[in-house]
């Protein structure tokens, strides 16, 4: 019989790197005095790799069928969408976010709704008491189908109980709970959160369960310590928001069965998470009027056009050094912006402080935003606003261009549904979006163009 042999490895509580001996620095993701000592037992270091079950055998294209109707839905229509249309049975989940966004709340509603469909569904719970999770439920209203409930954080007796009930779907909230006595260090450790991946991970796919995890997430914004589960996941999904405002954002990061990047946009209500079908009024609710310095953007969010509303405040800068703040937009491209305005048109913004924030706390990387952007932070530092009811999107090129971006036709037409009477827009999108009722079109070449309109 072969000896189990002790040996210590460590792992960046960061991102999960292995390494034979401690280093300050962590070589994979650079960040200093991460790494930790764990032992771990020579057996365990060789497991082989799991999931390959029925998946191995070749299939040829042709045969597979799309497989709409393979995926399970979980009767909300955000969390579907950001999955893809649907669970795929013998898949894995994972739900990231902040303590309190609201993860546990959004599975049970996705449990509730599994179950009265008929599904066989296991919420398995490590955080949480029997009454706790019963509490949080009276707050949700009824429950139709047969959902159980389990509260454990032992491995080994939670795969023992999915083999005996075999559910359709299960809930581990969350993997930092959970444990495994083959493996050292305690609930939450990079080796714990890793090795009780795989066992479930392994557990999924040769009973054909579809699993959600919930995994807590660090300041630094990756799931605890261990970035690592991200890739032994299909599916990794973030809870995101601003927890003293109460809508929150699912956003999908990696997907293998459907398009990430996808939003989902849920309200926290008093009974729950309530989908919010029309983000765009959302967001734009109680923008102000006849402000300066607040432009209506358009970005794509996967599939869906978006409107923000991007505000900017310039004013002059009292000390030595100006200062520039972002929220929600990336701040090397305000820079660039700025540089681009004061360079263009001549716009003395090197002695101003800017901030620049959207509105409702939506994060936006997308270039298309660059116009309204540009506008906004013109428009407050000339104290001007912009005709009511404009929106403008377009990409800012260096020499103060504005280029073409991806679905013109889309972002117009959301516009109009919303009302807007003005739409800017690069040259190449007006000819791409033709004509559209209820919203006039202007096609500009550069920023000076777009700023002309604000001057007006
Ligand atoms: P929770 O789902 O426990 O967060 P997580 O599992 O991500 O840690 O969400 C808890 C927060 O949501 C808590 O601050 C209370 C709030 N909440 C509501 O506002 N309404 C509700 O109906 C429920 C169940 C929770
Ligand atoms: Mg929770």
């Amino acid at each position: 019989m072969a000896v189990k042999k002790v040996k210590s490895v460590f792992f960046c509580s960061e991102c999960g790197n292995e390494s034979p001996k401690w280093m300050g620095q962590c070589p994979a993701c650079h960040a200093w005095n991460t790494m930790v000592e764990q032992e771990v037992t020579a057996s365990e270091k060789r497991s082989k790799p799991r999931g390959a079950s029925e998946r191995s055998v070749p299939v040829a294209l042709s045969e597979i069928s799309l497989g709409e109707e393979d995926r399970v839905r979980t009767g909300i229509g955000e969390l579907d969408r950001v999955l893809g249309g649907g669970v795929v049975p013998g898949s894995m989940i994972l739900v990231g976010g902040d303590p309190g966004i609201g993860k546990s709340t959004l599975l049970l509603q996705a449990c509730r709704e599994l179950s009265s469909r008929g599904q066989k569904v296991l919420y398995i719970s490590g955080e949480e008491s029997l009454k706790q999770i019963r509490m949080r439920a009276e707050r949700l209203g009824t429950f139709p189908g047969e959902l159980k409930l389990f509260c454990e954080t032992d491995l080994n007796v939670i795969g023992e109980i999915l083999k005996q009930e075999k559910p359709d779907i299960a809930v581990i909230d969350s993997i930092q709970t959970m444990y495994n006595e083959e493996v050292s260090g305690t609930p939450g450790s990079v080796s714990q959160v890793r090795e009780s991946t795989a066992v479930l991970l392994q557990l999924s796919k040769s009973l054909s369960i579809s699993v959600f995890i919930v995994g807590h997430v660090t300041k630094e914004g990756t799931v605890a310590g261990p970035r690592i589960l991200e890739h032994m996941v299909d599916t990794v999904l973030y809870f995101e928001g601003d927890r003293h405002a109460s809508y929150r954002i699912l956003r999908g990061v990696k997907n293998r069965f459907g398009s990430t990047n996808e939003i989902g946009v849920f309200e926290m209500r008093e009974d729950g998470l309530a989908e919010v079908a029309n983000p765009s009024e959302y967001l734009l609710a109680g923008s102000p009027k006849g402000a300066s310095g607040t432009v209506t953007a358009c970005s794509i969010e996967g599939t869906r056009p978006i409107l923000l509303e991007i505000q900017a405040l310039v004013c002059q800068t009292s000390f030595g050094i100006p200062r520039r703040q972002s929220s929600g937009a990336d701040l090397n491209r305000i820079n660039l912006l700025m540089a681009v305005l004061e360079k263009r048109l001549g716009l003395h913004l090197g002695q101003c402080d800017a901030y620049v924030n959207i509105a409702g706390g939506m994060r936006v990387v997308e270039p298309a935003v660059d116009l309204a952007i540009a506008m906004a932070i013109a428009g407050s530092f000339l104290n001007l606003p912009v005709e009511e009811g404009l929106l403008a999107f377009g990409e800012v090129g260096l020499s103060g261009e504005v280029r073409g971006v991806s679905l013109p036709e889309q972002r117009v037409a959301e516009a109009a549904k919303l009302g807007y009477k003005v739409c800017v827009l690069p040259r190449v999108c007006a000819e791409r979006a033709g004509r559209v009722k209820g919203i006039r079109l202007i096609a500009v070449d550069s920023v000076r163009d777009a700023i002309a309109l604000i001057k007006k």
